[in-house]
């Protein structure tokens, strides 16, 4: 995981890195630091803990200078302590790298340097690096690095900076992102575009393979032979302002408000006046194509998993494909059996999730087409496929998905509608009808946020539960799913999401007097077998918490608290339940004074395996 950025230009260095790094923490917070070479000299400021630390440690203590690199780490080899943070520097410190990724032949390299005579001083895999460009380093600092990656083994987007060299950041890219920012007489990179949006909207997205050198007023690219590449850049549809918490107390608060307004857009952008539903503009696949597939193999991780089993039910209902739902390191470790007419997806909000990427590299080996569902423009998810719908969710900061979520639902929605009209299985009016239900969602979504006064009450009656269990049935039991990962990963309580009616072939021995079940059961096809399983909870005095619909009173006289949602059509319920589980595990962990945006042992985007 990790974030680093990369700078050369006139503004404060390590202003522009740190404001960067602060964009990049979601990736990782275990430590930071920065390098940067001012007047010939090598500097670095680094720290154990988050941003703010650092930001006080170069308050004190200011680098200064014209170029600069900065990381933001997720532990992986070695613990998180200040001599294991980055920058890492050479024997005589004059070199400096930032990484992310993990280099898998560390050992082998690191013992081979120290036998050289190199010195080391952390436990870290980067370390080898910046020791490997220090041996090649003969004044020219491209020459070394393209010599250095060739002994390298395993994932990596590292940038470096050198005093006997001192007018450019040299980066490499092979498994891990690395985008840069062109700005005027200043250049920028960073491991995804938001650092870079202060500075500039045009990108040039490194590919695979590829070193780029950053110098005050050009940036080269080349391939990791050393042949020049010449790439369009493209323009950012994201703003500054976008990775902002615009007042709220904490990113996630803001993103799960902004629900409503991601999925209206998003309604605006796909559905034209006539009906007709725009997503195949990113498809290198044709319509007949499409039409013919016949099973699909889905692979995700985390929320996006459970996004893609709602996913599962849209499409089996309405397209008639057989489909599967697989979570993305298990998928990629299996043999699945595939034909032609079999295409995989892959649905990730960053697009960086290494068990995604290795899913689609592992379909595509099998000559699979692959389409998938991503949030990030030009991320490695959505270059490798042979389609994608992005959602357009804008940044999701917080670690916790909330609208990257609702936002995979609807294009869940699109896709489905997109292909059943194709296969010739939905007719023109029952396709009206069901776009003219989901234009109404964004503002039954803000009605339901204007109103989430209970949630408080049963937040503070249950913050201090030990365990949790959620429950749902139906295109409503990966809700249950998303409902207990978003509780545990937020607010450290054990919580399990189960369908309703496999409680009691066992885990219905966990409930007592002292065990609140969120039970999911709005309006639907299986409300009665629903409340039948709440029945069962509660004769063994479970304390129930029910979402469900407006003005349902038998719900009332069962439950023990009642967060009731706006009335929907059952197959579009999971965008308006997602809304009490993301808050009740927002106001949980704010009682329990979790650190909200950035939980512990976690990134936003798991790029290591
Ligand atoms: O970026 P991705 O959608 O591929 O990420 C997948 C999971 O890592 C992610 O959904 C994770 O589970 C979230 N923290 C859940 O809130």
């Amino acid at each position: 995981m990790c974030g680093i950025v990369g700078y050369i230009g006139d503004k404060n260095v390590d202003a522009v890195i740190l404001v960067g790094l602060e964009k990049l923490e979601y990736r990782g917070y275990d430590s930071a630091g920065v390098a940067t070479i001012s007047k010939g000299e090598l500097g670095i400021r680094k720290i154990v803990g988050k941003i703010w630390r650092l930001a006080g440690l170069l308050n004190q203590k200011p680098l200064g200078g014209n170029v600069g690199i900065g990381h933001t780490r997720w532990a992986t080899h070695g613990e998180p302590t200040r001599l294991n943070a980055h920058p890492h520097v050479d024997c005589n410190r004059r070199i400096s790298v930032v990484h992310n990724g993990i280099i898998e032949n560390y050992y082998t390299i690191k013992e081979k340097l120290l036998k050289e005579g190199h010195v080391f001083e952390s436990e870290t895999d980067t370390e080898v690096i910046v020791h490997l460009i220090e041996k090649h380093m003969d004044g020219n600092l491209e020459k070394a690095v393209f010599k250095t990656v060739k002994d390298l083994e395993g994932s990596f987007a590292f940038a470096v900076i050198c005093e006997h060299d001192p007018n450019k950041v040299v980066a490499a890219k092979s498994g891990c992102p690395l985008i840069v920012g062109l700005g005027r007489g200043e250049n920028v990179l960073a491991s995804d575009a938001t650092p870079v949006l202060s500075i500039t909207k045009e990108v040039l997205d490194i590919e695979e393979k590829e070193i780029c050198v950053l110098e005050k007023d050009k940036v080269s690219l080349f391939n990791f032979d050393g042949k020049k590449v010449e790439r369009k850049s493209r323009v950012v549809e994201w703003d500054v302002e976008m990775t902002t918490k615009d007042g709220y107390d904490h990113f996630m608060l803001k993103e799960i408000y902004e629900q409503p307004r991601v999925i209206r857009d998003n309604i605006r952008r796909r559905i034209n006046d006539d009906y007709k539903i725009d997503i195949a503009s990113d498809f290198n696949l044709t319509n007949g194509e499409l039409a013919r597939v016949s099973r699909i193999i889905i692979q995700a991780c985390g929320t996006s998993w459970h996004a893609s089993l709602v996913g599962k039910y849209l499409l089996e209902h309405y397209c008639r494909i057989h489909t599967e739902v697989d979570i993305s390191s298990e998928f990629r470790y299996r043999n699945p059996v595939a034909d032609g007419e079999t295409y995989v997806m892959a649905v990730s909000q960053s697009g960086e999730t290494a068990d995604v990427i290795a899913g689609i590299r592992s379909a595509k080996a099998k000559f699979l087409k692959v389409l998938s569902i991503c949030n990030v423009m030009g991320s490695t998810v959505a270059r490798e496929c042979d389609g994608v719908v992005y959602t357009h969710a804008g940044p999701e900061i917080g670690v916790a998905s909330t609208k990257a979520f609702t936002a995979q639902l609807l294009s869940f929605y699109f896709l489905t509608f997109y292909l059943a009209k194709i296969k010739w299985l939905l007719s023109d009016d029952e396709l009206k009808r069901l776009l003219d239900e989901l234009k109404t969602i964004s503002d039954k979504m803000e009605k339901f946020l204007n109103s989430d006064g209970k949630l408080n009450k049963i937040a503070k009656k249950f913050y201090n539960a030990k365990n949790f269990v959620f429950l749902g049935r139906g295109i409503n039991y990966p809700l249950a799913l998303e409902g207990a990962l978003k509780l545990k990963e937020i607010s450290y309580l054990h919580a399990t999401g189960y369908p309703a009616g496999e409680m009691k072939h066992g885990p219905i021995a966990l409930v007592d007097e002292k065990m609140p079940v969120v039970c999911i059961v709005p309006k639907s096809s299986v409300y009665d077998k629903m409340v039948s399983n709440i029945q069962e909870v509660k004769a063994r005095k479970g304390r129930i918490i029910a979402v469900a619909t407006e003005g349902d009173k038998k719900i009332k006289s069962i439950a023990d608290y009642v967060i009731y949602i706006p009335e929907v059509s059952e197959i579009f319920s999971p965008l308006v339940v997602a809304l009490p589980l993301q808050l009740l595990a927002y106001k949980i962990a704010v009682m329990r004074k979790c650190d909200v945006d950035k939980p512990r042992n976690l990134a936003k985007s798991v790029t290591v395996e």
